[in-house]
């Protein structure tokens, strides 16, 4: 594989970064619940900011700063340290396909979104199923600290164990 690079999503990558997406449900999973309407799960209005990662000028990877909506990291978060809600992010829709995987990819998309986040004065969390070991390794890796652990429900009355994380401050 050949050029590798990060950088700010645009409006023409949503048809690739939708498909790569649908290779990694197919391939890991995740999102754990399904992608029905990959573009709109993309595209939600919760998105502050987000980036793709090319390899040979073909999306592979993705990556987004969302506004709070209902994880537990947050609340976790919130309640541990006292922080005013306003200040704090989400840091969710991380993938890169299998096969652009473990050329740091996952890791350049991961501080692009941190440093987006330091620069705007906000403290990034999330949560991530614990079956999704990969990414466990890269948030512990690049500093991440485990904050707790929660239920995650989904579709007809499923649920799944996850790991609620918050990045390390700057
Ligand atoms: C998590 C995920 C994004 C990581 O992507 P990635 O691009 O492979 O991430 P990286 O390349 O930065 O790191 C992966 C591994 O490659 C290694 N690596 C990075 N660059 C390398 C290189 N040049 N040579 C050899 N190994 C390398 C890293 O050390 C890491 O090793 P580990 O598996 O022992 O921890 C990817 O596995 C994925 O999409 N998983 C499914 C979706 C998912 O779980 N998302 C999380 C939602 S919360």
């Amino acid at each position: 594989m050949g050029s590798l690079r990060v950088r700010p999503f645009e409006e023409a990558d949503l048809p690739d970064a939708a498909a790569a997406l649908v290779e990694v449900h197919a391939t890991d999973g995740y999102p754990v619940e399904g992608v029905s309407d990959p573009e709109a799960w993309l595209r939600s209005d919760d998105v502050l900011a987000s980036w793709v990662a090319e390899a040979d000028h073909q999306v592979v990877g993705h990556v987004a700063v969302m506004s709070p909506n209902g994880e537990d990291a947050v609340a976790l978060w919130i309640r541990q340290s006292g922080e005013s809600p306003e200040r704090v992010a989400v840091l969710g829709r991380l993938f890169v396909t299998k096969r652009a995987r473990n050329r740091a990819l996952g890791e350049e998309l991961t501080q692009t979104a941190t440093a987006y986040a330091q620069t705007h004065g906000l403290r990034l969390v999330l949560d991530v199923m614990t079956k999704d070991t990969a990414a466990i390794r890269l948030y512990e890796r690049l500093g991440w600290r485990r904050i707790g652990e929660t239920t995650h429900h989904y579709g007809d009355g499923q649920q799944t164990s996850a790991l609620c994380y918050v990045a390390p401050s700057s």
